[in-house]
């Protein structure tokens, strides 16, 4: 079947158990096909990048028909072209910051890594949403902010299983079992870092630790963190908080998106002594790390600053 098709049956399922009115309407056909324009670019920049590493290419190609169906599922929540951006972030920094083997994995996890939204149960509640909440509002968007995140990156590792040991079974050398147990380990931890910006306390357990072990995850978290920084993103974001689509709002987003970047690092601060935060050289205060990732965020800001 058709993975357009499939997707818009997929998000009926997900309406009818949502108890909304289920039916696919032509406007859920042009959403469709404009986040799939939007994926257009980033897609192409990523196939660009990764041409001398045809395993990661052959790998995206068979999965992505597969998943694109669960992101279709799940686009009112986030959108298809979110993902080809990591991805692109994910090649672009991946080529410069880790081994070939890991650059596979990260780019695997980024086109896998928030397959699990479509079917939560949960609403996703932002940032945003929490900050701007009434007190007595708060600490339910809270704890349901948190349990949607968690809810999204279990159902995503579960999924992501599934998708990686049947492409394994078809094509044995593509992956190693390592691959597989790496690759779901960041789908379904890589927005720990969010959950202390809706706590009212740092818990180290959600912090990624300074050291090797954590550094693809890392490289990830940035790629997936870029995303907020793009004007496509930050035109997502205006549209879910119905502002409109002016110079002044957008400058706005980027700066509150900037200050939620800086909120994680001071976070990191309550919970780490200033000698291990001097290990991490997280740069300028953001959340990046990775030389290539604070370039990265730089070119962004400078580029909706002009
Ligand atoms: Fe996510
Ligand atoms: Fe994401």
């Amino acid at each position: 079947m058709d993975p357009v098709e499939l997707g818009l049956q997929m998000l009926q399922d997900r309406r009818r158990i949502l108890g909304q009115p289920c039916g696919v309407t032509p406007h859920d056909r042009t959403r469709i096909a404009t986040q799939l324009e939007l994926a257009a670019e980033p897609w192409a920049q990523a196939r660009q990048l990764l041409e001398a590493h045809r395993d990661i290419v052959a790998a995206l190609d068979a999965l992505w028909p597969q998943i694109l169906p669960y992101l279709i599922k799940g686009n009112e929540v986030s959108p298809v072209h979110h993902i080809p951006y990591v991805v692109c972030f994910m090649a672009q920094i991946g080529l410069l910051e880790v081994s070939p083997v890991d650059l596979k994995r990260g780019v695997l996890a980024a086109v896998l890594h928030d397959i699990g939204i479509g079917d939560c149960s949960l609403p996703k509640i932002s940032e945003a949403s929490i900050k701007r909440a009434e007190p007595a509002e708060k600490s339910r968007l809270r704890r349901d902010g948190i349990a949607s995140r968690l809810e999204h990156m279990k159902l995503g590792a579960e999924i992501s299983r599934g998708l990686l040991r049947d492409y394994q079974q078809q094509s044995p050398a593509a992956l190693a079992d390592e691959d597989i147990s790496v690759i779901l380990e960041i789908v379904g931890s890589h927005d720990y870092s969010k959950i202390p910006l809706m706590e009212d306390h740092v818990d180290r357990k959600w912090l990624l630790g300074s050291g090797p072990r954590d550094w693809l995850k890392q490289c990830h978290w940035e790629a997936d963190a870029l995303w907020m920084l793009t004007p496509a993103g930050i035109l997502v974001d205006l549209e879910r908080e119905r502002e409109e689509n002016t110079a002044a709002n957008r400058h706005e987003k980027l700066k509150f998106n900037l200050g939620l970047h800086r909120q994680i690092i001071d976070l990191y601060s309550e919970a780490y002594s200033p000698a291990e935060m001097q290990q991490f050289g997280f740069h300028d205060g953001l959340l990046y790390r990775s030389e290539t990732g604070y370039q990265l965020a730089k070119q962004l800001i400078r580029s909706l600053h002009d």
